[in-house]
């Protein structure tokens, strides 16, 4: 009876960068709906094969595919060998991710390239390859409503400036435009393409942030709701927005930030 209740049962889905962090939880929140799960990571195989036998363990399918997203052929090959295993593509997840953060002036053309290339460039890569799958196959309504399904990790710093970090807050602000502008275009071939903006997760990412209690507490000063976030929190979230519950959204970015967006500093007038 609870198989019937699942809300992405019998879909594929790829999460890039999903040997850690938020790409974990998504890749378990989604196979824990009945989602068939491939694990994308660039390094660290160990990790990938831990996400799988624990999706395994607990019933679900996944398997593991190394690509480095910001090459193209690496792209490629790894969505030709999800087919292969698979069949088809039904939701992607772009979550692969990288911070190289200095102040403007030190900051190398390679420091400012390598999150350009992956964070941005990484996210169009893997779509454009999902939506030539979506498009050729069309929807399969006993799977979906949709034709295919696409959240672009993103970022509050797709709205906040942050100092110190312009490489990544362009490649943020990049994402907001790639993923509407994509939205736009394919709303009328019934493909969903929505962000997802994490405030502060505890992840590997800002552990600097969060990993000494005076560092965690002036990071809680920037969050209204008082509580650093858990990667599980946008697991439910991304599981959520894949499913036909939230087939009427397209061209959204969903904050999941505990406030972080609300400008905490104006509470007390500023
Ligand atoms: N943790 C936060 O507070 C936070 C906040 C906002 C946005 N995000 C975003 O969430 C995403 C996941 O970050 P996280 O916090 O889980 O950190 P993380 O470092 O645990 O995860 C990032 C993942 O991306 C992978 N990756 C990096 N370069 C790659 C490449 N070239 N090809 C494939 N995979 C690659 C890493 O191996 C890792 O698995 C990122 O896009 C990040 O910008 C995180």
């Amino acid at each position: 009876m609870r198989e019937l209740t699942k809300k992405l049962k019998e879909q594929s889905a790829l999460i890039t960068g999903a040997n850690t962090g938020i790409g974990k939880a998504v890749a378990v929140a989604l196979a824990n709906e009945g989602a068939n799960v491939v694990i994308n990571y660039v390094s660290h195989p160990e990790l990938a094969a831990g996400v799988v036998d624990e999706i395994k363990f607990n019933g679900g399918v996944a398997i593991a595919l190394q690509a480095d997203v910001s090459k193209e052929d690496q792209v490629q090959a790894m969505f030709q060998e999800m087919y292969e295993q698979f069949g088809t593509i039904d939701i992607l997840v772009n979550n692969a991710g990288l911070q190289k953060d200095s102040s403007i002036e030190h900051m190398t053309l390679a420091d400012w390239q390598l999150v350009i290339d992956v964070n941005l460039t990484g996210q169009f890569l893997c779509a454009r390859e999902a939506i030539k799958e979506f498009l050729r196959r069309g929807i399969v309504a006993e799977r979906s409503c949709a034709a295919g399904k696409i959240i672009c990790m993103s970022s509050v710093h797709e709205v906040i400036p942050w100092g110190g970090h312009v490489n990544y807050a362009a490649s943020k602000g990049g994402i907001m435009q790639l993923m509407k502008s994509m939205a736009q275009e394919l709303a009328p071939k019934k493909i969903r393409v929505n962000s997802i903006a994490p405030g502060a997760i505890q992840t590997q990412i800002n552990r600097n942030a969060w990993e000494t209690p005076q560092a965690l507490q002036s990071l809680l000063t920037l969050i209204p709701y008082n509580r650093i976030g858990q990667p599980e929190d946008i697991g439910k979230c991304a599981a959520w927005l894949a499913s036909d519950e939230a087939d009427y959204i397209t061209g959204a970015t969903i904050f999941v930030d505990g406030g972080m967006t609300l400008y905490p500093g104006f509470s007390t007038n500023g």
